[in-house]
Parts: structure tokens; sequence; C-alpha cells
């Protein structure tokens, strides 16, 4: 029986090397022993978290990422002089799907101790709740209220992260992420009405381009300070157990 519980222990070592069981009694240490150096070790712990990202890790209140909710909601003002547009938007039960599908290409050292990660995604799904109010050429009126849909593709961000280390332990300072861009995006307001103007008029595909760009910086803002609080701490918790003077033993 005992026999049994450390072969599975060591598959479980083996599977997935950085990998930690939270909310149980148990800790798997000491497992990191194949990793030949420290970058080595925080890609792997990358593609942990990403591998997480369905679950999140409750133990260290990291949420979510696929899907991601946002709770909050996402209030703004819409202005452009060219069509005199002024609108305000509120968006709320906002969710992201496909985020686990991030690749993160490059973890790379830019100078001793800094690292650059770069991330990219083909594609990233958001949803949620709308409305909106407000005018454009001063009396046509805009209003919509109800669900919408943006595709948005090819989203990239990169970052980067200073490596301490006090003779015991290394840590890496909060991951600056750059705000996540995309290529090109499609995006769907349904029950929006733009002064009875078709759907593929000028200006209604332009006034849903807009919307789609500033509530994306609204909310690629929130969901990048969750993902750079929640990888830092998942990293700074993975490296507790990085044992630089094990790497030399084999198991
Ligand atoms: C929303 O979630 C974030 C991160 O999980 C948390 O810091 C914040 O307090 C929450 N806000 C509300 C209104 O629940
Ligand atoms: C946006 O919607 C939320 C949820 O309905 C609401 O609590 C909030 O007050 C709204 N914000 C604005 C500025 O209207
Ligand atoms: C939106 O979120 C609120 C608060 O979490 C929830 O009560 C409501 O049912 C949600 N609405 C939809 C249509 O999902
Ligand atoms: C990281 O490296 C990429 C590729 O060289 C570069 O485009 C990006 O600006 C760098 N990011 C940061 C935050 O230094």
């Amino acid at each position: 029986m005992k026999n049994h519980l450390i072969i599975i222990l060591l598959i479980v070592g083996i599977s997935s090397s950085c990998f930690r069981l939270y909310g149980g009694a148990m800790t798997i240490s000491g497992i990191h022993l194949a990793k030949s150096t420290l970058e080595d070790y925080v890609k792997q712990c990358w593609q942990d978290f990403i591998d997480l990202m369905d679950n999140g890790v409750p133990g260290l209140n990291i949420p979510t990422f696929d899907p991601w909710f946002a709770n909050n909601s996402f209030p703004f003002r819409m202005q452009d002089g060219e069509i005199v547009l002024r609108a305000d938007v509120n968006a709320t039960n906002v969710t992201s799907l496909g985020f686990s599908s991030v690749q993160v290409p490059a973890v790379y050292e830019t100078s001793e101790s800094h690292y650059n990660v770069s991330l990219s995604l083909p594609d990233l799904k958001i949803s949620g709740l709308y409305t909106i109010i407000g005018s454009h050429h001063y009396f046509y009126p805009i209003v919509g209220n109800g669900p919408f849909d943006m595709t948005l593709l090819d989203v990239s961000s990169s970052g980067t992260t200073a490596v301490l280390f006090d003779g015991m332990v290394y840590s890496l300072t909060k991951l600056q992420l750059t705000p996540l861009k995309y290529g090109s995006a499609t995006s769907e307001f349904y029950g929006l009405s733009i002064s009875d103007m078709d759907s593929t008029s000028e200006t209604y595909i332009e006034i849903v381009h807009m919307m789609t760009e500033l509530l994306w910086s609204h909310v690629e803002k929130e969901l990048r300070l969750q993902l750079s609080d929640s990888i830092t701490q998942y990293l700074n918790d993975q490296l507790l157990d990085f044992q630089p003077s094990s790497m030399h033993r084999q198991p």
C-alpha cells in the first residue's frame, strides 16, 4: 500500500514538475531535480499556471482565467469629434473565453536579472451585457441594451520581471504586462440602434468599431492586472521550492 502511494507520487511528480496540491495537507516538493536552470523552471511553472487556468488556485486566491469573469462593471464615455459622437456605455457580466490557449513562446533573460515574457493568443472571445445611450451628429440617437459578443484575433502582450535572490530563495518582482493588443476584431452588439441606420452603413460600423476598442481597453486592464498579480504570486510560490543546489542531483 505504502509502495503504491510512493509510485503514484512519483508519477504525479514526474508528469507535472511544479504542480502542488492546494487545499489538502499534501505538498509535493523536491520534484524539480531535473530542471537545469531557473529559466526552464519558470517556463515550466508558466505552463503549469496555464494548465490551472480553468480551475484557478483557490489556496492562493487565484481566480479562473478560462473562463474569466469580471465581477465589476465597465462604464465609459465615447466621444468623437468627427461624427460629433457622445455616448455613455456600461458593460456588465463580462466573460472571456479561451485564455488558456495562450502561448508563452519566450521567457528570456534580457540582462543578468531581468526576464522578458511574451504572450500571444490566436483568438479570444469576450461576451457580456451592455447598455448605450447617446447621439451622433448632435441629434441622431444611439440606443442599445442587450448582450454583446466580441472575437479578438492575434492578441499579444509582453512584460518584464526582475529576479531577486536573498541567498535562500529566488523570487520575482511583479510582472508588468503591456496592454493586451489585438490584430483584428469582430463584434456584435445585439439590439443596438443607431438612428435607423443599417448595420452595414459606414457610421454604424465605425461606432461599433469604437465601442469594441474602448470596451476592450477597459476589460483588458482588469484582466491584465489580475493576471499580473496571479502569475507573480503563483511563480513566487513555486520558487519557494526551487533549490539551485539540487540541480546537480539526479533522481
Ligand atoms: C473583484 O475581484 C477582484 C479580484 O479577484 C477583487 O480584488 C475585487 O475586490 C472584486 N471586486 C468586487 C466588487 O467584488
Ligand atoms: C453600470 O452597471 C452596473 C450594474 O448594473 C451598475 O451598478 C452601475 O451603477 C452602472 N454604472 C453606470 C455609470 O451607470
Ligand atoms: C449578471 O450578473 C449578475 C451578478 O453576478 C447576476 O445576478 C445576473 O444573473 C447576471 N445576468 C446574466 C444575464 O447573466
Ligand atoms: C520583450 O521582448 C519583445 C521581443 O523582443 C519586445 O517586442 C518587447 O517590447 C519586450 N517587452 C518588454 C516589456 O520589454
